[in-house]
């Protein structure tokens, strides 16, 4: 590779769940440090971040056909600089380098901390790689935040010990661990000074974050979440993802008793049937897990439950796939995320036998997703003629509609004079499947 100039420009593409997301404004945030500035709507940026998810197979092929798109035809004077981030290049930094010439920089989700000094290597024409996993040194090497959204994640958690025998998270993002609390107090003041009125906490196991509180007792999220909720300007509190095993008794008592945390749960079943729940070396049956909801549900009668599910998991039977329609309609979700299940490189579930064929993944993922989708609008028409907060995101598609989410997550429109971060009262008037139309009732609460 030849030694270039600084880029100008930069563009961050995250793909996968929220934490990648967090991960990708943080890069954004090293790069402006660098005086390195977003490539403007519609223009090439001079470096581009390919910030990647490894969860399923399609993201990991995408990143591929991204560098091929990006390079096709160009030279390398001409093409952008391209980092590979995120946990494709955790778990294949090695195969990227080699199979993707025009890739400058691999970046593994531990250590992207080292962005900048990567980009120096870049410039002078060296490729670099960088998969090392000391996830505390991260959060201390980056710059304050700047974040200027109503809406913030804030990771307080990374890493996952749970190892479900079909995922590569505890591979790629490495062992549990749970940020100090100062450090998350500092950062959520930061965040609302820089116009955040809702935090969601993150972690792929939030729910397992412990640390010490500013008496030097032991706490849990529920700890986090009632310290972080005095801070003024900050409105609203949510946070995901958990794991059935990790929720505790202070937790549901403070969906009953802490205003702010928001009517919302985000808890991942996966499959309705034991036997599946076992191979997949999940902690938890159907029933459990059920037992699990009702507690949150006496806890906060109102709250919304969202899961997470996975077809064709090896070796799994029409009877058994029922069983998990069937735990759908036991909940009753209002929001769900729903896949075929895809073998991942170095899991145990990859190489067990009874690989499901793809015309069947397919079948049973569209009978899922029709049930779950059938739940969601119910839950979206039980909603109709409730009043609520709704916080206001962005612009809607017609002059003077404002879009925003409902406490229960839900994406409610509504035309006013409001402004994006204002919390508007809102009757809820009418429910499609993915979005509800209100009335504000009030001035914003600005
Ligand atoms: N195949 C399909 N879905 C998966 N998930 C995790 N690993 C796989 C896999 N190998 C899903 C799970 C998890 C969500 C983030 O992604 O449902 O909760
Ligand atoms: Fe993956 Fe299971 Fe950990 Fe979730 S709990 S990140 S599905 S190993």
């Amino acid at each position: 590779m030849k030694p270039t100039t600084t880029p100008k420009t930069y563009r961050v593409k995250s793909f996968g769940c929220q934490m990648n997301v967090y991960d990708g404004e943080r890069m954004a945030e090293l790069l402006a440090e660098k005086g390195i500035m977003p490539a403007p709507d519609g223009e090439d940026a001079d470096l581009v971040v390919l910030n990647t998810c490894h969860i399923r197979e399609k993201a990991a092929e995408k990143v591929y056909s991204d560098i091929g798109r990006l390079t096709k035809g160009k030279t390398q004077a001409k093409a952008p600089m391209i980092a590979v981030t995120g946990c494709v290049a955790q778990a294949e930094g090695e195969e990227i380098m080699a199979r993707a010439p025009a890739v400058s920089m691999v970046v593994g989700p531990q250590a992207y901390h080292r962005l900048p000094e990567m980009l120096d290597k870049a410039v002078a024409g060296e490729r670099s790689t960088d998969t090392d996993m000391p996830p505390i040194a991260k959060f201390d090497a980056l710059p304050a935040r700047r974040k200027i959204g109503p809406t913030a994640f804030l990771t307080v958690q990374e890493g996952c010990d749970k190892f479900c025998t079909y995922c590569v998270v505890p591979y790629t993002r490495g062992a549990e661990i749970s940020r100090p609390f100062n450090d998350l107090l500092t950062e959520a003041l930061k965040l609302v000074e820089a116009g955040a009125r809702e935090i969601t906490l993150l972690g792929q196991n939030v729910s397992a974050w412990s640390g010490e509180d500013e008496k030097g007792h032991r706490v849990g999220l529920a700890g986090l979440i009632r310290a972080l909720a005095p801070i003024d300007g900050l409105e609203r509190i949510r946070y995901t993802t958990s794991h059935p095993a990790d929720m505790d008794d202070a937790l549901i008592a403070a969906h009953g008793e802490v205003d702010k945390l928001m009517p919302y749960l985000h808890l991942p079943v996966q499959s309705g049937n034991d036997r599946v729940l076992k191979t997949m070396n999940r902690s938890h049956t159907a029933e459990s897990y059920l037992r699990l909801l009702e507690r949150f549900r006496a806890a906060r009668p109102d709250i919304a439950l969202s899961g997470d599910f996975i077809v064709g998991f090896p070796g799994e039977t029409e009877a058994e796939f029922e069983d998990t329609l069937k735990i759908v309609d036991a909940v009753g979700y209002a929001h769900a995320f729903s896949f075929k299940y895809s073998p991942r490189p170095g899991t145990p579930a990859a190489t067990m036998d009874g690989q499901v064929p793809k015309e069947i993944m397919d079948e049973r993922l569209q009978r899922l997703q029709s049930a779950l989708g059938r739940h969601q609008f119910a839950f979206n028409q039980d909603s109709v003629g409730k009043t609520c907060g709704v916080l206001v995101e962005r612009k809607g598609k017609l002059p003077g509609q404002w879009l925003g989410k409902s406490p229960w997550l839900q994406s409610v429109w509504f035309e006013s004079d409001a402004k994006i971060g204002d919390l508007v009262e809102v009757e809820l008037l009418e429910a499609g499947p993915n979005s509800l139309a209100g009335r504000p009732l009030a001035p914003a609460l600005t």
